[in-house]
């Protein structure tokens, strides 16, 4: 009998589970259960943009694309990011399609990360980040984000976690999982720290979309430090197109070459179809966005008012489809909290702790979903308090 233990990479053998999947495979195997647990809108797709990946399958156009995507779908992803967001990017050398922002995520890490580099993150964060710079060698230099600060992050506590290791930072404004933003002014507060120590900023934007009081701002809006900044963006939150599997990156020319190394080799070219469809998107899609924004925008001042009403201290998140409720006054760790609730009220949430140890005393709680469903998770949880 072979013994694969031996056999596979150490880092690997060390990656944790995703805590989000983990819990959602117990909830998958029980009967009756609300979950509101995955962070992937419930719209369906719109029609039109639908109509574009069909029509690209209908006409043929099934091949392979250009490493970097289709260069109209480039085009209009930088037309989109100048309209949106003033930022200019050229769409021969700055701009590379991939297959989603987790493509991007582990493309970039990978490319830039020698052994031993040091990569601050700001904590609670996407589950992704910590195990893709572990695996790429380098090592994670967490920084606490606390709800007093509105989870974003200060200056002081980005200069006492640079060193002279320090390769990168990854951001991730509007948050998963704590709904918080940054401001121009909140960046700006950061911008030397970054300049004189030659730090790269990977900007997770994928909740740009999703700001609901403030315009969302990018780090790279900051003038000088917009060549230290790699976008990482996609189509599959602001459009619900989970799916289709199309994101992509806009950085500096050296650095998109670099990307785009890895990304022949392993991926070839984002599927052919869906570039079709994210070109629709892209370029007629701002009126989908803000049907779905406002949907959002509704369930989100909902369901904060009734967590506050039911006793769970919530912070009002300004950004993506997440609110991160405060369960301290329980005295449960996160994990125990949504093992019980699941197990008496068939209601699954993430436990904050799957963030990162400071996720710890938080529950994520995902409002993709039908009001419908919010309302009677809402009563599954207020009953659920009303028995501790
Ligand atoms: C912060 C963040 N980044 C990236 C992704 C990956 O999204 P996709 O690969 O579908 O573009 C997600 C998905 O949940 C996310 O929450």
């Amino acid at each position: 009998m072979m013994i694969f233990d031996e056999l596979i990479n150490t880092q690997v053998k060390e990656m944790a589970p995703s805590g989000i999947r983990k819990f959602f495979d117990i909830a998958s195997s029980k009967k009756g259960v609300i979950s509101l647990g995955v962070g992937e809108p419930d719209f369906i797709t719109p029609y039109h943009i639908r109509e574009a990946a069909m029509h690209a399958i209908n006409t043929g156009k099934t091949f392979y694309t250009a490493n970097m995507g289709l260069i109209e779908l480039r085009q209009e992803i930088c037309n989109y990011y100048l309209r949106k967001f003033n930022l200019s990017y050229n769409p021969n050398n700055e701009c590379m399609v991939t297959v989603g922002g987790s493509e991007a995520i582990d493309i970039v890490l990978r490319a830039i990360l020698n052994e031993g580099d040091e990569v601050i993150l700001p904590t609670p964060s996407y589950v992704a980040y910590a195990p893709i710079v572990q695996l790429s060698k380098g090592k994670v230099v967490k920084v606490t984000l606390t709800e007093e600060n509105g989870f974003k992050l200060k200056r002081e506590q980005l200069q006492k976690a640079i060193s002279a290791k320090t390769k990168a930072i990854i951001i991730n404004f509007p948050s998963n999982p704590t709904g918080g933003i940054m401001e121009y002014d909140d960046y700006l507060a950061l911008a030397d720290l970054i300049k004189e120590n030659n730090i790269l900023v990977i900007s997770d934007e994928i909740y740009a979309e999703l700001t609901y009081d403030k315009k969302h701002v990018s780090i790279a809006n900051i003038e000088q430090l917009k060549e230290n900044t790699i976008i990482i963006n996609g189509f599959s939150k602001a459009y619900s197109m989970t799916g289709y599997r199309v994101g992509y990156i806009l950085a500096e020319k050296p650095l998109i070459k670099m990307f785009n190394k890895i990304h022949q080799y392993t991926i070839m070219c984002a599927s052919t179809p869906s570039q079709f469809a994210a070109i629709e998107a892209a370029k007629n899609g701002d009126k989908d966005i803000e049907e779905m924004y406002t949907s959002f925008k509704q369930r989100r001042n909902y369901i904060v008012k009734e967590l506050n009403r039911i006793g769970l201290k919530t912070h009002l998140p300004e950004g993506a489809f997440y609110v991160f409720p405060s369960i301290k006054s329980t005295n449960m760790t996160s994990n125990e909290f949504c093992e019980a609730l699941l197990e008496k009220e068939n209601l699954a949430l993430v436990p904050g702790s799957a963030f990162g140890t400071d996720g710890e005393g938080y529950v994520r709680i995902s409002y993709a979903y039908s009001l419908e469903e919010i309302k009677q998770a809402i009563e599954r949880l207020e009953r659920f308090l009303q028995s501790l």
